[in-house]
C-alpha cells in the first residue's frame, strides 16, 4: 500500500519515527471517535498465526458494507476452514445488522437493537460461536475484552489496555495475551470519508489515521515466538533505586532489566512484548513514588527461579483458595504439568523427582517468592491411590496448611 502525507508518497520508516507520539490514540479518546477501520492487510498478516479450522467466527462491531475483517473472513472462508460467520454492526443512525456467511450463501437480517456488543441479542449471537475477531471500540475495549473472553477471541487494541483493572487480571493469570504482529508498531486505519482532521492518505485518497499504541490481543494459542530475553546489565543499588512506596527497583528501560536480581522490579508496560512465561512471572502494575515523584505505570515483575514451573505450555486452572483436599482433588484429573493458582496469590504444582515416592507439590508463595515442596512419600505404587492412602497424607495437609499460613501471616506482617 502507498502512503501519502501532504501529498508525498511516504514509507513505514519516515511513519515509524514520527509514530512515537499518542497523537492518534489521544484524538481517538478525546473526541470519542470510535471510527478507526482495520486494513486488510493488517487482519490478513494476524491470522496468518492461528489456526481457526473448523471454528465459527463473530466479528462484532463490525458493518458488513464496510469491514474488511468481514471481507478477509468471506474471501478466505474455505481456506481457513471456518465452519461459520456472523456480524453484527452498531448503529450509527443507517441501521444495525446481523450478517452471516456458511461459505455459499449470505444472509442479511435488521437487528432487534442497536448492535451493542453488550446486548442480550449480540451476547447471544457471541455464545453461539467459537471465536470473537474484531477491533472494538476504543473507549470501551476493557469491557469489550471481558466481554470476549468468555470466548476464544482476537481483537485489535493497544498496549495500555494491560493497565485496565479488569484485564491485567487475565493477562497476570496467563489468560489473555498479545498476538503476534504490529505490536506498537503504530498502525494505519481507515477513516470515514467525511473526516475533517486527517494527516495521511492511500493511494486511493482513502484518509487514514495513525494509532501509535495498537496491538493484537489473544486467548488463542498463535504461533509467537518466546525467544528468552537476553540481559546484560547487572544490579547495583545506584542504578537501580527502590521505590519510596514499594519494596521493588525501578528499571525504567526493559533493556536495563538486571541478569542478577532476584527481587521484584518495576518495568515500562512495554516489557509485555518481551515477556516470556518461562523466565519472568508478573506480578502486578502500578504507578509507584521515586524520590518523591509518581513513576508512569510499571509492571512489576520477577524472575522465574530455575526450578519454578514452566509457563509455557502449563495449562494454568484458577481456584479461590489453595488447601489440600483441593490440591489432591485437582491433581487427580490435571495433568501433571498443570498450575494451580489462588486468587490470593498462592501457587501449586506437582513435582516428581523420578519415581512415584518422590512425589509431591510445590507452593509457592508468588507475593515474596518463597516456595516449598512437600513430598508425598513411598508408600503406594501411582500417584492417584497415593493421594488416597490416608495416613500417609495427615501429617502433608497439615504441613500445608500450615506453611500457606505462616507465609499468610508474614505478609501482614509486612
Ligand atoms: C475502532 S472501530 C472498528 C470498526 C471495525 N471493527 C473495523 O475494525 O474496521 C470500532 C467500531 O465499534 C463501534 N461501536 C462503538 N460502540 C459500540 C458498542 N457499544 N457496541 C458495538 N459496537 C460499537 C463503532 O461504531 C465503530 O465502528
Amino acid at each position: 500500500m502507498k502512503i501519502y502525507q501532504n501529498g508525498q508518497e511516504t514509507n513505514d520508516a519516515a511513519l515509524t519515527t514520527c509514530n512515537n507520539t499518542n497523537e492518534g490514540l489521544n484524538r481517538a479518546r478525546s473526541t470519542k471517535n470510535d471510527e478507526f477501520y482495520t486494513q486488510y492487510e493488517d487482519i490478513a498478516l494476524e491470522l496468518e498465526h492461528y489456526d481457526l479450522k473448523g471454528k465459527s467466527v463473530y466479528c462484532p462491531c463490525d458493518d458488513y458494507r464496510k469491514s474488511q475483517f468481514v471481507k478477509c473472513f468471506t474471501d478466505n472462508y474455505e481456506a481457513l476452514g471456518l465452519t461459520g460467520l456472523c456480524a453484527t454492526n452498531y448503529n450509527l443512525g443507517d441501521g444495525a445488522y446481523k450478517y452471516e456467511y456458511d461459505g455459499r450463501n449470505t444472509f442479511v437480517t435488521e437487528l432487534q437493537g442497536d448492535g451493542d456488543f453488550r446486548s442480550e441479542e449480540c451476547t447471544s449471537i457471541r455464545d453461539d460461536y467459537d471465536v470473537i475477531i474484531t477491533n472494538p471500540p476504543f473507549s470501551l475495549a476493557g469491557d469489550f475484552v471481558v466481554w470476549a473472553a468468555k470466548k476464544e477471541f482476537l481483537i485489535l487494541g493497544n498496549t495500555n489496555l494491560i493497565t485496565l483493572k479488569n484485564v491485567f487480571p487475565l493477562i497476570k493469570k496467563n489468560k489473555i495475551w498479545l498476538g503476534c504482529t504490529n505490536y506498537n508498531t503504530g498502525m494505519l486505519f481507515r477513516l470515514p470519508d467525511d473526516s475533517a482532521s486527517f494527516k495521511y492518505v492511500d493511494e486511493h485518497d482513502n484518509k487514514l489515521g495513525r494509532v501509535s499504541t495498537s496491538c493484537w490481543w489473544t486467548n488463542l494459542e498463535n504461533d509467537r515466538a518466546y525467544n528468552i530475553l537476553v540481559l546484560n546489565k547487572t544490579y547495583n543499588p545506584e542504578s537501580y533505586p527502590v521505590y519510596d512506596d514499594c519494596d521493588a527497583i525501578e528499571v525504567s528501560k526493559v533493556c536495563n532489566i538486571p541478569c542478577d536480581y532476584d527481587g521484584v522490579m518495576g518495568v515500562p508496560i512495554t516489557f509485555l512484548d518481551k515477556f516470556n512465561p518461562d523466565q519472568f512471572i508478573i506480578l502486578a502494575i502500578g504507578s509507584f513514588m521515586l524520590n518523591g515523584r509518581k513513576t508512569y505505570k510499571r509492571i512489576l515483575i520477577r524472575r522465574r527461579k530455575a526450578n519454578e514451573a514452566n509457563a509455557i505450555g502449563v495449562r494454568e486452572v484458577e481456584t479461590d483458595s489453595i488447601d489440600f483436599k483441593k490440591l489432591c482433588e485437582f491433581y487427580k484429573s490435571a495433568n501433571k504439568s498443570d498450575v494451580l493458582r489462588s486468587e490470593d496469590g498462592f501457587s501449586a504444582r506437582f513435582v516428581n523427582k523420578g519415581n512415584i515416592w518422590d512425589t509431591g507439590f510445590e507452593l509457592t508463595d508468588e507475593v515474596s517468592g518463597k516456595s516449598e515442596t512437600f513430598m508425598l512419600g513411598n508408600r503406594v505404587k501411582d500417584f492417584v491411590s497415593l493421594l488416597e492412602h490416608k495416613e500417609a497424607l495427615d501429617y502433608i495437609e497439615y504441613d500445608i496448611d500450615f506453611w500457606l499460613y505462616c507465609c499468610q501471616e508474614e505478609r501482614k506482617a509486612a
